[in-house]
Order: C-alpha cells, then sequence, then structure tokens
C-alpha cells in the first residue's frame, strides 16, 4: 500500500510569539518540521504535502528543500480546514494518508508505523497517549470495545472531561480519498469557532467506521507551542541522543552538560568530557577525545585526536589523526594533518597544517583583507614561532621555522628560518638611570 502524508504547518503559532513560523524553530539543530519529515521518510512516507500559511513562504521553501510538496491554507481555520486544504495536492493519490501535527518534533518512524497498522484493521485511527499531566490537548474519549467514541478538545471538554488522561497525539490514518470526503462535512460549531480535525473520527463513525487507537509514550507525542514547551522538547531530544551515543560506545563523563545536533556522528570509544557543544555536521572517530567547553560544527576530528579545552572548530576544520588542538584555538576551513599541534590561542582560517608541524601559541593565519579570503600553506614539520602572523596567501616550506613575533608576508622555502620582526637593540643601564632621573623630578 502506498504511503502519503500531510503535515499540518499552517497555524500562527501565536504562543511561540515569534516571527519565525514555528515549525521552523529547531530542536537539536533541525527545524522540528525537518523531524517530523525524517519520521514519516523512516516509516516509508512517499509523499508528503506540507499545509502552509499564505504568508509561510519559508515554510514551502523548506518543504521544497526537502523533497516535498506544500499547500496553502487560506485562512487559518483550524486543523481539519487545514487538512482538508492538501486535497487537491493529492487527487490522484491512492493509499494510506498520514495526517500529522508539524509542531509535534518527538515522533518516530516506529510510531508512525503503529498508526499504519492499527489503521489496517478499520480504514481509520488515531494515535493516543496516555499523560501524567494532560494539560490543553484533547481529551480521548473511549468505546467499551476499546476503539475511540470521540476527541473533545480541552477547551469544549467540562470538568469531568478534563479529568480523562488518555490524550490525542496529533497523528491521524486513513484511506485517502474518504479521509478527504470526512473532512468535507466537518462544522465549526465548537469554542474556538474552528473546523476540528478531531472531529473526523465522529464523521466517519456515522458512517460504520471505527476509529482504531494506536498508543505512544508521552515523549514521541508531545507538542510544542511555546518556547517554553520548545525548551523541554530540545531537552528530551537531548536526552534521546545522549543515550544513543552512550550506547554507541562513547564515553560521556558528564552527559547532561554536552550538546549534540540531530547529525552528530560520534563513533565508538570517544571520550568526550563535560560541557562540549556540538553543532550541525560534526563527524568524530574513534579513539578521539573532545576536552571541556570546546565548540564543534561543520567538522570532522580522526581518532586519537585531542580537541581542547575551549577549543572552536568551525566548518570546514578536518582534523587529522592525533592531532591537538588546544586552548584557544579556533580552526577553520583548515585541514591538520597527522600528529599536527596547534595549543594555544591561535587562529587557523583557510590553510592546510602538514604533519608534525608545530604552531605556536599567538599565531594567526591572516587570511581576509576585508574582500577576500586567502591560504595559508605550513609544510610538514615546520615549527611555526609564537606569535607569528601569517599574512595569506603564503606559503611555509616543510621544516621551515619561523621566528616568534614574526610578520611573514613572503613565501619561506622549506626547512628555512624566517626572521621578520624588528632588530633587538640594548642600551646597557638605561632602565636604572631613567628611574633615578624620574624619582629626582619628583623631589
Ligand atoms: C491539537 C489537537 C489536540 C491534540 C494536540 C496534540 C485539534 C483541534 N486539536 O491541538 O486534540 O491533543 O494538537 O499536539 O486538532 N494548524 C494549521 N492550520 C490551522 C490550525 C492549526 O495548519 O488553521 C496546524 C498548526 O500549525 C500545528 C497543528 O496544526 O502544527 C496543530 O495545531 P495547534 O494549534 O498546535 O493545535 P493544538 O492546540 O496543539
Ligand atoms: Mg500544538
Amino acid at each position: 500500500m502506498h504511503k502519503a502524508a500531510i503535515i499540518l504547518a499552517a497555524g500562527a503559532g501565536t504562543r511561540m510569539k515569534s516571527a519565525l513560523p514555528k515549525v521552523l524553530h529547531k530542536i537539536a539543530g533541525l527545524a522540528m518540521l525537518g523531524h517530523v519529515i525524517k519520521a514519516l521518510r523512516g516509516a516509508g512516507v512517499e509523499r508528503i504535502v506540507v499545509v502552509t500559511s499564505p504568508s509561510g513562504q519559508a515554510v514551502r521553501d523548506y518543504a521544497a528543500a526537502h523533497g516535498c510538496q506544500s499547500a496553502v491554507q487560506e485562512q487559518q481555520l483550524g486543523t481539519g480546514h487545514a487538512a482538508a486544504s492538501a486535497r487537491e495536492a493529492l487527487k490522484d493519490f491512492s493509499g494510506t494518508l498520514l495526517i500529522v501535527n508539524g509542531d509535534m518534533p518527538m515522533v518516530t518512524a516506529s510510531v508512525i508505523e503503529d498508526v499504519v497498522k492499527a489503521q489496517a484493521a478499520t480504514g481509520l485511527a488515531l494515535l493516543a497517549c496516555d499523560f501524567k499531566d494532560p494539560a490543553q490537548y484533547g481529551r480521548v474519549l473511549t468505546t467499551p470495545d476499546g476503539f475511540l467514541d470521540r476527541i473533545v478538545e480541552f477547551k469544549d471538554a467540562d470538568p469531568q472531561q478534563r479529568r480523562i488522561t488518555l490524550c490525542n497525539g496529533g497523528c491521524y490514518a486513513a484511506d485517502a480519498q474518504k479521509f478527504f470526503a470526512w473532512a468535507a462535512g466537518l462544522k465549526n460549531n465548537n469554542a474556538q469557532r474552528e473546523y476540528y480535525l478531531t472531529d473526523v473520527p465522529a464523521i466517519a463513525k456515522n458512517e460504520g467506521v471505527k476509529c482504531a487507537l494506536a498508543f505512544a509514550d508521552e515523549v514521541a507525542v508531545m507538542g510544542v507551542n511555546s518556547r517554553g514547551e520548545l525548551a523541554e522538547a530540545e531537552q528530551v531530544m537531548q536526552t534521546r541522543l545522549r543515550h544513543a551515543a552512550m550506547a554507541a560506545g562513547v564515553t560521556m563523563v558528564s552527559p547532561q552538560t554536552v550538546f549534540l545536533a540531530h547529525d552528530t556522528v560520534l563513533e565508538n570509544d570517544i571520550e568526550i568530557d563535560p560541557f562540549v557543544v556540538f553543532g550541525e555536521g560534526v563527524t568524530i572517530r574513534s579513539g578521539a577525545r573532545i576536552r571541556s567547553h570546546s565548540h564543534l560544527e561543520g567538522a570532522e576530528v580522526a581518532g586519537g585526536a585531542i580537541i581542547g579545552p575551549f577549543a572552536r572548530l568551525r566548518p570546514g576544520a578536518k582534523i587529522g589523526a592525533d592531532a591537538h588542538i588546544g586552548n584557544f584555538v579556533e580552526v577553520k576551513n583548515t585541514v591538520i594533518e597527522k600528529g599536527a599541534k596547534a595549543n594555544h590561542l591561535t587562529y587557523l582560517g583557510d590553510a592546510w597544517v602538514g604533519a608534525g608541524a608545530n604552531i605556536g601559541a599567538g599565531t594567526i593565519t591572516c587570511n581576509y583583507d576585508g574582500f577576500t579570503k586567502a591560504k595559508t600553506d605550513i609544510g610538514a614539520g615546520a615549527f611555526i614561532g609564537s606569535d607569528t602572523a601569517l599574512v595569506a596567501p603564503v606559503k611555509v616550506g616543510a621544516g621551515a621555522i619561523t621566528a616568534a613575533g614574526s610578520v611573514i608576508t613572503k613565501d619561506v622555502p622549506a626547512d628555512a628560518l624566517a626572521v621578520a620582526r624588528g632588530q633587538q637593540g640594548n642600551k646597557p643601564g638605561w632602565a636604572r638611570a631613567f628611574r633615578e632621573h624620574k624619582k629626582s623630578e619628583q623631589k
């Protein structure tokens, strides 16, 4: 059976108080919408239509960039109306249709699969969850034989119904064309004057179609409506990512202080010290160690390398085996070959550092003149003296030495010494004479 999905993402998201559409707010570096798309694709959904508001161009762009179609809900008249707005985009589709709220980033492929399975029995299914604190979720009323009786939105629920803890998880599955026929019959006679998607099962029931229930845990169905809930979802996602990393063989002495991105690749036997932040696009190979207070993004680190404490790896940093990147060292778009070391107070940008080279404290690649970026090459085994400024484009040959404090503007041949600093002149006794003169002036 073919599977398609509608992701509801046209809501105003007013509770976020943001110019950015709610579903584009990120969790572990990936937009909420991206998490939902990932779960659907993982469950084998081939076609996805993202429902957006007329002003949701950014959401439509995101959908297109991720291989999804989009549909516009002209006015935000409720979740049922939103789902119906995708009818035209799916008019040629026959198969199972999933309808998923765009604000449930913790949903997984296996949860989606469970809803599809539950649907197979009756032709309609809803994802439900028993909450410890059901807050404002829609309440799920069941029939004695375990099917859905109806959903009552929190705002429409009486005190007794509000005591129900079984709630609507925001994911539905049905035969596609039957679903659109049911959705066409929705009415807005409720507290919010909206066309509720949650009323579709009642319409189906009138046609003798029972709605089966699939169940998920609280985490999987967590809806994000406010910044507070965004932070809660982030925390839960981080816990999920940390556990997966540790299960794959990563040591974290203080996992709750390590922040991972949705796509962080961590091989086994890596040590991560407390307080490390991973942005998107990082790969760490077996045997590397990341020490405290380091920030990594778009970087690759080979086995045996030590990063930090207090290191910053920016996009394009490629750190070779056994290399060391120490405190207050920033590396951007730079390859550091095997065993090279930059241990203190250094900026390496748009550079290549050969194997075994030693970069002294305070070395700076001057890679930017305000208009263009230029490249610095440092040969294998070169020794860059402390406080060297390498004015790019420039090449230091293999085995060469630059004297501390040099401003290197010309290429340095292999095995040469480059000295590019003022000559030192000593004036014997001058300092003492100066002090005595100053003291005599004060008398
Ligand atoms: C909804 C459910 C509630 C469920 C909860 C789970 C309804 C009526 N209520 O409530 O039963 O427990 O999700 O998280 O469905 N949207 C549109 N167009 C609209 C309105 C909303 O596309 O006109 C989208 C939103 O962008 C959002 C999703 O639909 O992604 C859900 O809307 P939201 O306002 O968050 O509904 P909840 O109050 O969370
Ligand atoms: Mg919601």
